[in-house]
Parts: C-alpha cells; sequence; structure tokens
C-alpha cells in the first residue's frame, strides 16, 4: 500500500532551515523561518521561562494523565490575557480556552471544530496568509478561498478590496483574521479598520476566526488583541488560536490555545466537550511543560511582569531594526522605496523580490529566504546587515 506514496517536496518554511544549515559560508543568513533572534542570532530562553521551569521542576510531583483539556490554570489565564480579565464575554462564561500543541494544532483543532458544525463551510483568508493555513483547512476537509488584502505594489493593506470583498460573505463562511503582526506581509487593519470590519462581521453574520500568533509584537499585548475584543463585543461566536511560540519563546514546546467564544454560557461548555472529543480522538491530550511554565508565570506578579519586558525588549529591536534597515537601504544609493518597512511590524515584511533574485541571494550570498520573498526582520543583526544591503543592492 505504501509504495503508492510519492515524496513530497519540503515545507516552503521549514525546508530553508536545512538548506541554511547545510551551508557552510561564515556569511551565511537565514531570513526563512519566524523565529526572533537576538543581536548574536540566537534564540535564548526567555528569563522568565528559565525562573518558571526551575519551580516547575521542583514543584512537579507527578506526570500521570491530565486529560484533554491539558493544564487548567494555564487555559484560564489565557482566556484572561485574550479576551481581558473583566471582559463581559469572561464574567459571562461564553469562552473557553483548552490548550494545543502550538498555534498550529489550535487551527487543526478549529478548522476540526468547523468541520463538525458546518461541513460545507468556506474558509476565507487573507490574500497572501501564512503558507500553512493553506494547507491545514483542506487537510481538515473545508474549502479555503482567499479575500483581498495586500497591495504588492503600494506594500500596503487593501482595505477597501477587502471590505467589498467581506460584503458578500454571510453564514455559512469562515473568515480568517491575523489579530496582528500580518505573516507574511506585516500589514494590519488600524483600529478604526477594525472597527468597520468587525461592524461588517456582525451585521454579516458569517464566523470570525483569529490567529493571533504574535500577541505583544505589534504594539503591546494588550493593544495586539484590540481585534479579538472588538469582534467578541459584537459577534455571538468568535474563534481564536493562539500561539505562545514567539511571546514565550517556546517554540519547541508547542504551546498555543484554541479559544471559542458562544452566545450563552451552556454552548460554551458545550463546544468544550466537543473540542475535547476532537482532541481525543486526535493526539488524546497535549504535552503540559510549555503550558506548566507558562502557568506559573501568568500566576506570578513578579515572573509576568519581566515577561512584559521581555517581550517589549524583542518588539523594541524588531521595529529598532526597521528603521535601520530602510535607512541602510535607502543610503546604499537603492532606488527602490523601502521605506514601508518602517511601517510594517512584526517578524515579516515581503521585499518585493522576484524569484530569480531570491535564487541569486541564496547561490551567491548565502542569503535564505522564502520564494515569496518574505524576510524575517529578526534575523538581522549589526553584523549582518551591510553585507544583505549590499547584496540586495547587486540583486536589484
Ligand atoms: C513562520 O511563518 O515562519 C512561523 O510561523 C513558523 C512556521 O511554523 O512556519
Amino acid at each position: 500500500m505504501l509504495d503508492k506514496l510519492s515524496a513530497v517536496p519540503p515545507d516552503p518554511i521549514l525546508g530553508i532551515i536545512s538548506a541554511h544549515a547545510a551551508d557552510p559560508s561564515p556569511k551565511k543568513i537565514d531570513l526563512g523561518i519566524g523565529v526572533y533572534r537576538n543581536e548574536d542570532g540566537g534564540t535564548p530562553i526567555l528569563k522568565c521561562v528559565k525562573e518558571a521551569e526551575k519551580i516547575l521542576n521542583s514543584t512537579e510531583t507527578t506526570k500521570s494523565y491530565l486529560g484533554p483539556p491539558g493544564v487548567a490554570g494555564f487555559n484560564s489565564a489565557m482566556t484572561d490575557l485574550i479576551f481581558g480579565e473583566d471582559s463581559a464575554v469572561n464574567s459571562e462564561q461564553r469562552v473557553h480556552t483548552i490548550q494545543t500543541p502550538g498555534g498550529t494544532g489550535a487551527l487543526r483543532l478549529g478548522a476540526d471544530l468547523i468541520k463538525a458544525a458546518a461541513p460545507d463551510a468556506t474558509v476565507w483568508a487573507s490574500d497572501p496568509t501564512w503558507a500553512n493555513h493553506d494547507a491545514i483547512f483542506p487537510a481538515a476537509g473545508l474549502r479555503l478561498e482567499n479575500y483581498p488584502y495586500f497591495d504588492r505594489q503600494k506594500s500596503d493593506l487593501r482595505f477597501d478590496a477587502m471590505m467589498e470583498s467581506l460584503r458578500s460573505k454571510g453564514p455559512g463562511d469562515v473568515v480568517l483574521f491575523h489579530a496582528c503582526c500580518h505573516n507574511p506581509c506585516g500589514v494590519s487593519p488600524n483600529e478604526d479598520q477594525w472597527r468597520e470590519i468587525t461592524d461588517l462581521t456582525a451585521e454579516k453574520g458569517f464566523l470570525p476566526m483569529i490567529d493571533l500568533a504574535y500577541m505583544g509584537f505589534e504594539r503591546g499585548i494588550e493593544e495586539d488583541t484590540v481585534s479579538v475584543r472588538l469582534f467578541t463585543e459584537k459577534c455571538p461566536e468568535v474563534l481564536v488560536a493562539s500561539s505562545c511560540s514567539k511571546n514565550f519563546a517556546v517554540y519547541r514546546e508547542r504551546v498555543g490555545a484554541i479559544s471559542a467564544v458562544c452566545d450563552n454560557p451552556q454552548k460554551a461548555s458545550d463546544v468544550v466537550t466537543v473540542i475535547n472529543s476532537l482532541t481525543r480522538k486526535n493526539y488524546s491530550m497535549p504535552p503540559t511543560h510549555g503550558t506548566g511554565i507558562i502557568d506559573i508565570i501568568l500566576h506570578s506578579d513578579e515572573l509576568t511582569a519581566l515577561w512584559r519586558e521581555e517581550v517589549a525588549d524583542m518588539r523594541n529591536r524588531i521595529n529598532g531594526l526597521r528603521n535601520i534597515l530602510s535607512e541602510k537601504i535607502a543610503n546604499a544609493g537603492i532606488e527602490r522605496d523601502f521605506s514601508f518597512l518602517q511601517r510594517q511590524s512584526g517578524m515579516f515584511s515581503f521585499l518585493g523580490l522576484s524569484v530569480d533574485q531570491i535564487r541569486r541571494l541564496r547561490e551567491e550570498f548565502s542569503i535564505y529566504t522564502v520564494d515569496s520573498a518574505r524576510v524575517n526582520i529578526a534575523s538581522f543583526n549589526d553584523s549582518n546587515m551591510d553585507y544583505f544591503v549590499d547584496a540586495l543592492k547587486t540583486v536589484l
């Protein structure tokens, strides 16, 4: 049976990791996968995580099964963080959060939940969207289509075109939004635009599903949930797939969560039973080391304050790099305008290069990025930026 299977090409994002690792050049740069890097090019464990892990290791008394919902303290702390401790939806118990293996696990569980509720639903994702969205929803048996989002000429949001497209959606449709730090284009709606989007969502009655993978990397932890809170105030049902990979830098621990907002507390409890049953059929129950760590951080004022500082440091460094890169490109005499880098946010921006130019960067300069020319801004530092700008000038 298995001999019918042929090899599939590597994932476009993950394939970069191995290609970069195999390159012996001392000047190589990995601008591919979305991992935060510090000035030395490393991805250290956050101090708050190290501290909490010590506490976890010294207090944990069992590794026995915990059941499909995982760590209850993590789940409730994430609800408070994402929706607000004093929010109406929280105090009315219309929302529940269940831990998942990473943000991808949350998206897949959300997709399975949609499939269980409305097998013929169409999921609408922004054009472009994270490459794995294109795989996850069809893998759950759902139809995935796109709505206009990014203007490649102006490197900006196609707000009017997006709104026009969303006006044609209704019950039976699911619209996937990126709460902040849009992956891959770095362009987000502003608060006024989110108000218009959420008004339209409530009017048309489609289900909003929000991918919250970079909370804290755009403007701030609470600021980056503004869309979630607006959707939740206005719409009876909302799904949020969140990730702690980036903001707690616990990438390989696989920590994420699916939150389901329902019209009333009874329905919210019912939906949790469906999520738990989907979990049981899929991976039975989630790993708890990463969520145990985050549970400790979010229940300690001291560690939460340290975490907030560490997130702010990562955000500020990326924003600083955006300014420096844009200035260096302009000062190098490159005619094309890259000032959009300063206006965008989060780890990613598109450089607008052709596949040939991307190949030249890789083959002539050992600079690795995905073929879409999405770059991870956090990979730049003092010692590689000039080399990159020279290479960019050459291929342009
Ligand atoms: C990315 O887009 O690079 C990250 O979200 C990591 C991943 O799994 O693709």
